[in-house]
């Protein structure tokens, strides 16, 4: 059994990450200077992995410097949020956990009435709270990292990952200002917050009304391109004793138009199939699989949406670009104006499409094969 050279589904770290020199660069040096980044990308082109690597690699550098993460997608309420927030902030900033006991209990035991801190798995402790933090609480515990960074000396980092899935929560709102006005002050403290849904993203950080409008640098993460790829994909056949050549490789970046998930996926099915060398045969065999494996996905996805949604899909897939124009609408039964407008919101808002420059396009290349096959033929 050899290990494969090419994953998905976990972080890329280490040998499995490639490129991204620039971007990790420029988020270690914003971070490390206090300035707060959200960054924003499609879904699996490679955000969790780039804010992780780049902050292993400040960690080294820099002794001073603690990484907290938290993943927004785990948290259901504002009452957790306060909770996973403190008892990140805890467990990233003691060097051990007996340390993290104390510290919880000095920080946080004068706030927070009925505090209770259990061992977790990975070295990380869980605070919870049997009550609602009171409000003045509220603010203490958000300006917990400022309050340990200061008093240790150290530098914080706060990174939370699916950012935008905080705005669906019942009193985000209040939470949100509450979070702006004491984070404005920390000093010792940075923000990174990331998230795939660009249209939610842009609503917190890019509005004027909203207390996030200017918070932070935005970045927008692009794909990693065919010239870092092509090398990865060769290199990795050829580690394990196998063979691809530079034509397939490239096959494999246009089939998936350098989407780092799929190319990774695709990449393993050929790998897979192959025993020696790879061959027309495997490439559409894994071609086939790639799409067939995300089927189930794709289809539970699309059930969700409305006739008019699925016909708004077909008629950007065709390269519609005049939507509200009569001949489409009447093509395509996009339905009146108003439906055309709420329907573009509710993709954009569910990220099938994304808006470049005004235009409208479904960026996810394996879902528009496989809506092409089962829709528009
Ligand atoms: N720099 C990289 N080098 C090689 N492969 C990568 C890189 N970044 C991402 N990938 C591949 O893409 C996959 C998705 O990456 P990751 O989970 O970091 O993306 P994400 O944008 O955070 O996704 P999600 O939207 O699901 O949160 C990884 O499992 C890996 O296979
Ligand atoms: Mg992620």
């Amino acid at each position: 059994m050899i290990e494969s050279p090419f994953q998905y589904g976990t972080l890329a770290t280490k040998d499995n990450f490639i490129d991204r020199v620039s971007e990790r660069a420029s988020l270690k040096q914003m971070l490390f200077s206090g300035i707060n980044v959200s960054l924003i990308s499609p879904r699996r082109w490679g955000k969790s992995s780039l804010v992780k690597m780049a902050m292993d690699e400040l960690i080294s550098e820099r002794k001073d410097v603690r990484v907290c993460y938290m993943d927004a997608f785990s948290i259901d309420s504002v009452e957790d949020f306060y909770s996973k927030f403190a008892s990140a902030v805890v467990s990233c900033s003691s060097s051990r956990i007996e340390k993290a006991w104390g510290d919880a209990k000095k920080y946080l035991g004068g706030i927070i009435p009925g505090l209770s801190v259990s061992d977790g798995l990975n070295d990380i402790i869980t605070i919870n709270f049997r009550h609602d933090p009171l409000k003045e609480n509220q603010a203490q515990i958000l300006d917990l990292p400022e309050k340990i960074a200061s008093d240790k000396g150290i530098r914080i980092i706060v990174c939370i990952d699916e950012f935008q899935q905080l705005a669906e929560m019942d009193g985000y709102a209040e939470l949100e200002g509450k979070m702006r006005s004491a984070w404005q002050y920390h000093k010792n403290v940075s923000y990174c917050f990331y998230g795939s849904k660009k249209h939610m993203m842009m609503q917190i950080f890019n509005d004027s009304q909203k207390p996030f409008y200017r918070f932070s640098e935005t970045m927008f993460l692009g794909k990693i391109a065919q010239g870092d790829w092509v090398p990865f994909i060769v290199g990795g056949f050829k580690k394990t004793g196998k063979s691809i050549s530079e034509e397939f490789a490239v096959k494999i970046c246009e089939h998936t138009e350098c989407h780092s998930w799929y190319l990774q996926q695709l990449s393993y099915f050929v790998w897979s199939d192959t025993g020696k060398e790879v061959t027309d045969a495997i490439m559409n065999r894994a071609y086939r699989r790639i799409i067939d494996t995300n089927a189930p996905m794709f289809m539970n996805d699309v059930e969700k949406l409305t006739a008019s949604q699925r016909e708004m899909l077909k008629a950007i897939i065709a390269g519609e670009t005049q939507l509200s124009s009569a001949g489409a609408r009447e093509r395509y039964r996009l339905g009146n104006l108003t439906t055309i407008t709420r329907n573009k919101k509710v993709l954009e808002a569910k990220a099938y499409v994304d808006s470049n420059d005004g235009a409208l396009e479904v960026s996810d290349p394996i879902f528009r094969a496989w809506f092409k096959e089962k829709y528009m033929v």
